[in-house]
């Protein structure tokens, strides 16, 4: 079966982008599913770093195909801008981009309103990046969205836009008392930018569909991460799509029998950026050691990411909810100083030990994570290429991941160059 997915099992920043890029290698075509440029996929390759937002992290092998499905959400001026500066590094994506005419479109409109929401929540924000996906996603469901097809036809676009500013200026100015938003200002972005993307849209679904008839080898990008899942996520900490991986068959219009490998990325420790509730985050001086070696800043925002221990508990749930076939560690390397290292086991919850990650936040907010203890490895492992190479204890230590996880681990790397990767035989 053609399709694979690659999606991120705890809160985002994995290292998606690296796992993708590699496994572009044996693919035709790379599709992006859902989220928007809330995303920052970090790609290195030799001396070059290449932040994808919107553009499947695929695009840097010259030959492939790249998608924007459907599920996810675009601004037009933030993908034009990274096509551009692509181009600029000789990555042209002409005939070779394709982008869904369902997608839906973020506006002006929704990333004042996202800032409004945030300011309104005070201390109870979510942090969300500001680039206006949750109300874009709110519109798409509330069914007054635009679409990438409404673009074609100016008449159609501005009709929308107008119905929607009556709306969402009342909001403005009488509930969250922020600026209202004129039609001028969105019809001149629509000028400037519409005639750069008309070119690439498209209907992606019978693209994918012809394809999958003739076998090509598809690979299905995830954003964000299971724990940022709408559904299965922090609710409400959490982003508003579905990273998940049925997420890849409506955020890409592919039937769930096309798919056959799953793989599931995760850091050898765990990250998060934003509010809500991370179990297993480290005291301050702990937390920045592992924040300053594992350079762990938002792709996207630049801001410092929470770190703390990897969380089975987590794992479990995530390998369950997404079907897990494999798993790719990354970021080994983060931990080569260590003397200790711990692996969340389960949670006290009281008198209760839970196994289970719970779904109610009341719940998870009172928990504290039971910790097995593994000595560290002490040895750089930057420049180690095979498994049997790897430290005894460093194999030890992932062994005893993939045993509380029950998925295989098929990569782990070791830096965030291209080839600081290794296989599994
Ligand atoms: P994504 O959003 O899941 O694609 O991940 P990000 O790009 O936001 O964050 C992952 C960061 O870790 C990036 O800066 C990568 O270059 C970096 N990275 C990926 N794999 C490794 C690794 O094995 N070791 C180290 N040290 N850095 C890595
Ligand atoms: P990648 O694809 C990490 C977080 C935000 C915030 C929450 C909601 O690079 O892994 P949003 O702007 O989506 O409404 O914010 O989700 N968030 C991410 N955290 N990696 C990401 O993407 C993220 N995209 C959103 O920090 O907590
Ligand atoms: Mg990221």
């Amino acid at each position: 079966m053609p399709c694979s997915v690659v999606l991120g099992t705890q809160w985002g920043d994995e290292g998606k982008g690296k796992i993708i890029d590699l496994l572009t290698d044996e693919a035709d075509i790379v599709v992006r599913y859902q989220g928007g440029n809330n995303a920052g996929h970090t790609v290195v390759v030799g001396d070059a770093q290449y932040i994808l937002h919107l553009v499947p992290s695929g695009a840097l092998r010259r030959d492939k195909v790249c998608i924007i499905g459907n599920g996810v959400v675009i601004d037009p001026p933030a993908l034009y801008k990274e096509i551009v500066e692509l181009e600029e590094k000789g990555m042209s994506l002409k005939g070779r981009l394709f982008l869904s005419d369902l997608a839906h479109v973020t506006l002006p409109y929704h990333r004042r309103m996202d800032e409004a929401h945030e300011a309104a929540r005070g201390d109870a924000k979510i942090g969300t990046t500001h680039r206006g996906i949750g109300p874009t996603y709110a519109d798409k469901f509330g069914r007054i969205g635009i679409r990438m097809g409404d673009l074609l036809d100016e008449q159609v676009f501005m009709s929308k836009v107008r119905r929607n500013l009556a709306e969402k200026n009342v909001l403005f100015r009488d509930f969250y008392h922020v600026e209202t938003m004129g039609e001028a200002e969105i019809l001149e972005q629509y000028r400037t930018y519409v005639p750069k993307l008309r070119e690439y849209i498209t209907d992606t679904v019978s693209y994918l569909r012809d394809a999958i008839k003739a076998n090509k080898r598809i690979l299905l990008e995830g954003a964000q991460g299971t724990f940022l899942d709408v559904d299965f996520g922090t609710y409400p900490y959490v982003t508003a799509s579905n990273p998940t991986s049925g997420g890849a068959c409506t955020g890409a219009g592919v039937p769930p029998n096309a798919i056959s490998r799953i793989v599931g990325v995760t850091k050898a420790y765990t990250t998060r950026v934003g509010a809500g509730p991370l179990p297993t985050e480290l005291p301050p001086a702990e937390d920045e050691r592992l924040r300053l070696k594992g350079r762990e800043y938002g792709a996207t925002t630049g801001r410092a990411r929470r770190c703390g221990w990897f969380d089975s508990v987590v794992l479990r749930r995530a390998a369950a909810i997404n079907g897990l076939t494999e798993l790719a560690v990354t970021k080994l390397d983060v931990l080569d100083e260590l003397d200790s290292i711990s692996i969340c086991t389960g949670y006290q919850f009281g008198n209760e030990v839970i196994t289970e990650y719970p779904g109610r936040l009341e719940v998870l907010e009172k928990c504290t994570p039971i910790y097995t203890e593994f000595p560290g490895w002490k040895t750089d492992t930057t420049g180690i290429r095979k498994w049997e190479a790897l430290p005894v204890l460093a194999r030890n230590y992932l062994e005893a991941m993939e045993k509380m996880v029950g998925v295989r681990i098929s990569m782990v790397t070791v830096g965030a160059e291209r080839t600081a990767t290794i296989n599994r035989p």
